[in-house]
């Protein structure tokens, strides 16, 4: 693919740079280094007017935002708690599936006096879907391991990300809610939209070729 701008891609270390690798191969780029070997955090490509920035996931939309990186790939979890602002998302690309859930204990608890309380990573996304139910509650912000909350007191319910749902099993939980379908999406700093159309929309156009053919449309 012949671009005409030099563009940097902001992509997180783990499932959604494996399953995004694939997607970019269609258009001709590759890593020149492993992020999971390297300590490198900006990294060359098979293509020399592409690069890669190595960021947390939850960093991404950030990263894109203030355009310290033109195009970046996020989870739909991660850009709901953003908000997406200064950002396009022209493409699902359809990786890293899973789903937004309300989980807790299987048993139904004993009525409570007190609002619900939840705790979650995803307080924005939580937010949202008690008070569109006009259910009151009480957002407990965790970082990870939610599924310990219930089990010791800390919540009544969690709002987690959910795939085999081996996790919530293992520790005694069950799915009560769905709130939302989560993908990977390509995200676009809105100025880079602009100012670097024809190699944006290049790419862009590859990966959606990538997408719908891995989809064997
Ligand atoms: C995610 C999520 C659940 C688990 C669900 O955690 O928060 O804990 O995966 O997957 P499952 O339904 O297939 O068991 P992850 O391992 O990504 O780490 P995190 O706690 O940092 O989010």
């Amino acid at each position: 693919m012949n671009l005409n701008a030099p563009l940097t891609i902001a992509l997180s270390k783990g499932r959604i740079f494996e399953q995004t690798l694939p997607l970019l191969a269609h258009a001709g780029i590759a890593p020149l280094d492993d992020p999971e070997t390297s300590r490198k955090l900006i990294l060359e490509t098979s293509n020399p007017l592409v690069k890669f920035v190595i960021i947390r996931a939850s960093d991404v939309p950030t990263y894109v935002q203030y355009g310290a990186a033109d195009l970046g790939v996020a989870g739909k979890d991660v850009l709901m708690e953003h908000g997406g602002e200064g950002l396009y998302e022209p493409l699902d690309l359809g990786i890293a599936r899973c789903r937004l859930m309300v989980a807790g204990l299987p048993e139904t608890p004993e009525p409570i006096s007190r609002r619900l309380r939840i705790a979650t990573k995803y307080v924005h996304a939580a937010e949202r879907y008690f008070a569109a139910k006009g259910q009151q509650v009480e957002i407990i912000k965790l970082y990870g391991s939610m599924e310990l909350a219930p089990l010791v007191g800390l919540a009544d319910l969690i709002v987690d990300l959910v795939e085999s749902g081996n996790t919530l099993k293992a520790n005694g939980l069950v799915p009560l809610e769905h709130i939302a379908d989560i993908s990977s999406r390509l995200v676009v700093n809105k100025a880079s939209w602009k100012m670097k159309h024809e190699a944006v929309t290049a790419l862009l156009e590859r990966l959606r070729e990538a997408v719908s053919q891995q989809a064997g449309g």
